[in-house]
């Protein structure tokens, strides 16, 4: 009798159902079902699917771990300037002119003497290798293939040496400040040695915290380890000095002079990058550098800046044609480029977009993808009534910034 209380017991039937509700809820159950009934009949679209730049986004996604992806993807903070780098072109319009045939239009231009078969060139960034195995080599086939230019980042995740020898096409080297003057022409005059045609020195105070990657840590990523001086090993995730006010110490103490100072050890063209004002940009043209490229980083360094188109215009103003200037953040259509032509940019870079060509689909990728953003400028400056990048001004576009 006692065994039969036991067998049939509320308390055993109790237990029994309690295990059954775990099993229930319990993942390795989940697990069993098919939650894409459709499976069959799902597929990666191919190279020949892609239809613009947007198109590669996804699939590059697809193809790296979160944590890489976000390093790519994220803006600094609220990330509300990599939001309003897209937004701006909204706010900007063509005025349509028809009557002229895309054929009929011309893209090249030249600058500093090089000649380019389309206003674009490939912004430097780090950690291309997270895209593909060819890394930067891979960007450098797949740019020259399509005629771009790029600027390799002095962070390459691959070493200049072997990325100029995979590609013979136009590039010039993009140098951080380094606080040691002899450090700095050492590193300047081995990227000249090694093909650099001009130097891109970046300027913008990056004083970002990339917030997506700090939450990734949950997701199993790694934050970004911010350290006092580059000389002494930090514990992992230890910060000290600016770190703690989350100001990256290799980024905050540099001034105008440091750029005086490293401009003998340049060769050919000194471009300063990442320049947001019309002051600063008129601050270059009297130091005597040879041009500017209006960036926000993409986003990634100060949070609530303007978007780089909103405050093209009155750089270009301020320059009054005595320097090229050239502009990235946010470019992703062939349209975009009109409008950042028209309010007097000489080139575009592009840095997110031929990421995702890389990460997509390899060098051919990224080639597609260039290519797609030229045929979507040639029909747009068409559309526009254009057949010269020089026919290409303010009157194209009618621009309503808030
Ligand atoms: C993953 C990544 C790494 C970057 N690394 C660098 C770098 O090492 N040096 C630099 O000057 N800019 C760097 N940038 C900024 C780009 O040169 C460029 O300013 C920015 O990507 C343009 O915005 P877009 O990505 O919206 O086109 C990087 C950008 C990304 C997305």
């Amino acid at each position: 009798m006692i065994e039969d209380r036991w067998r049939h017991g509320l308390t055993r039937r109790e237990a029994l159902l309690s295990l059954a509700g775990i099993l229930a809820g319990s993942p390795l159950l989940g697990a069993q079902l098919d939650p894409r009934p459709f499976k069959d009949h799902r597929r990666s679209p191919g190279l020949d699917e892609m239809l613009t730049a947007f198109d590669f986004e996804p699939i590059c996604y697809a193809n790296m771990p979160l944590a890489q992806y976000d390093y790519m993807a994220h803006g600094s903070d609220s990330e509300f300037t990599l939001r309003r780098n897209r937004q701006a072109f909204d706010w900007v319009e063509l005025v349509e002119r028809p009557g002229t045939r895309p054929d009929a239009v011309n893209t090249a231009t030249e600058l500093f003497g090089m000649k380019l078969p389309c206003p674009i060139l490939i912004a430097p960034s780090t950690r291309q290798r997270d895209l593909h195995p060819d890394g930067d080599s891979g960007m450098y086939q797949g740019a020259t293939a399509a005629g771009t230019p790029m600027i390799v980042a002095g962070g390459s995740s691959i070493p200049l040496e072997k990325i100029a020898a995979t590609a013979n096409g136009p590039r010039w080297s993009q140098f951080y400040p380094i606080q040691n003057l002899g450090a700095s022409r050492d590193q300047i005059e081995f990227f000249q040695a090694n093909g650099a045609k001009a130097i891109v020195v970046t300027a913008d105070q990056q004083t970002s915290r990339y917030e997506r990657d700090l939450h990734d840590r949950h997701l199993g990523g790694n934050p970004r380890a911010v350290v006092g001086d580059d000389s002494v090993p930090v514990p992992p995730g230890a910060t000290r000095g600016p770190a703690r006010y989350r100001v990256n110490p290799r980024r905050m103490w540099y001034t105008w002079k440091y750029l005086d100072d490293i401009r003998p050890f340049i060769k050919g063209p000194m471009l300063v990058k990442g320049i947001i004002t019309p002051d600063d940009a008129k601050i270059c043209v009297e130091r005597g550098y040879d041009g500017i490229i209006v960036s926000n980083h993409g986003g990634r360094t100060l949070d609530y800046v303007p978007a780089t188109l909103e405050v093209l215009p009155e750089i270009v103003d301020a320059v009054a044609g005595r320097i090229p200037v050239l502009v990235d953040s946010g470019f992703r259509r062939g349209s975009d480029l009109v409008k950042a032509i028209a309010l007097g940019a000489s080139a575009v870079c592009l840095g997110r977009a031929p990421r995702w060509g890389l990460g997509a689909f390899g060098p051919a990728g990224v080639q597609r993808l260039l290519e797609i953003m030229q045929t979507e400028f040639r029909g747009a400056m068409a559309k526009a009534g254009c057949t010269t990048l020089k026919a290409l001004d303010r009157t194209a576009v009618r621009t309503r910034f808030p």
